[in-house]
């Protein structure tokens, strides 16, 4: 019987790493290079600052303004914390994570692996084989279908909470509308974001009668997004309003109902999720009407926990949600444009 070869060895060979190491400890990598399996090595006496942690970090990719914005996070607050930071960037595909997150493992100088999943499935072995080479793992940005002994902690957005707050946003929109029917620009298929989002709104559209008349995915991107609308408005005008699952989707809506001859935010209602700078001006232009918050700026959070979980802090809950706001046209341009200059993405 052929013994099946696990997922993580079938990936790509060689993965690219990016190293920042803050200060010199990344060539002289911490004694303890095997850290403990979770929050026990405080028991061993040693403890932990930010300079003796090895982050390996495991992107989705760089597929939105919002995700360079979590990028952009990890990598200045390990510069800021004096974190060596193994940054690697998987492109949207889930055989590089898996791939990457193997070679974590086995690399004995990372004591921390960070993970924004790209799905809900398929991190079970690296999980085990983390677990067995004591790295302490923490998912940041995406749930994932995991046991929860297999990670320390989850820091990251209500997007169960996103769908609901997106759905009252649009029966408020669409109060005065005799017809509430809305089409959906779903995030890419797998991912946590997109699963809670679409399953929230669902929760709430009933309060107000409006039905969702089609969905595909804009896979995140605006050209892709674009197509999407342009094949909906092919279909039928008879659309009341846009859910899109983040801002470059509401974006790449907004092109296509422009082009169809029709006023976005005026005919169509378009909400957005992420509130980006390219959400907040397409907010302050009148073609968006609301732009639900997801929060990037995670890393401080991450780093922190990490620190706690190396030291054997066993009181860290399984999940930390993400703080995060809403935004509306209505709210005026002077306004937005005063917000917008408050934010750092
Ligand atoms: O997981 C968060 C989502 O991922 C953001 O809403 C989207 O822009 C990103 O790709």
């Amino acid at each position: 019987m052929t013994k099946s070869i696990p997922r993580y060895l079938t990936g790509v060979a060689t993965l690219a790493i990016i190293v920042s190491a803050c200060s010199s400890a990344a060539t002289t990598a911490p004694a303890a290079t095997t850290a403990p399996a979770q929050p026990t090595q405080a028991a061993a006496g040693k403890t932990y600052d930010y300079k003796d942690m090895v982050v390996g970090f495991i992107q989705t990719g760089s597929e939105s303004g919002w995700r360079a914005a979590n990028t952009a996070s990890f990598k200045e607050a390990a510069t800021t914390k004096g974190v060596t930071l193994k940054f690697y960037d998987a492109q949207n595909k889930l055989e590089n994570q898996v791939s990457a997150f193997h070679q974590f493992n086995q690399d004995p100088s990372v004591n921390v692996i960070v993970l924004a999943a790209i799905d809900v499935t398929g991190y079970d072995e690296v999980l085990k084989e983390a677990q067995a080479n004591h790295k302490l793992v923490v998912l940041e940005d995406r749930r994932i279908d995991a046991d929860q002994s297999l990670y320390y902690t989850y820091i990251g957005s209500d997007f169960i909470e996103e769908g609901h707050k997106s759905a009252a946003a649009m029966c408020d929109l669409l109060k005065d509308s005799a017809k509430k029917n809305v089409v959906e620009i779903s995030g890419a298929v797998g991912a946590s974001a997109a699963i809670d989002r679409a399953k929230g709104f669902r929760e709430k559209m009933g309060d107000c009668g409006i039905t969702i008349t089609a969905t595909q995915t804009g896979n995140w991107g605006v050209p892709e997004s674009k197509a999407v609308m342009e094949a909906f408005l092919k279909q039928t005008h008879d659309i009341q309003g846009v859910f899109a699952h983040n801002d470059e989707e509401a974006i790449g809506a907004i092109q296509a109902i422009k082009e169809a001859g029709l006023k976005p935010g005026v005919d169509i209602k378009i909400i957005g999720l992420d509130a980006t700078a390219n959400g907040f001006k397409a907010l302050i232009a009148g073609e968006m009407n609301a732009d639900i918050e997801c929060n990037p700026l995670l890393a401080d959070q991450v780093y922190e926990a990490a620190l706690k979980g190396l030291n054997g802090d066993t009181s860290m809950p399984k999940w930390v949600p993400s703080n995060e706001g809403q935004f509306f046209a209505a709210q005026g341009k002077d306004a937005l444009e005063e917000i917008l200059k408050t934010r750092k993405y």
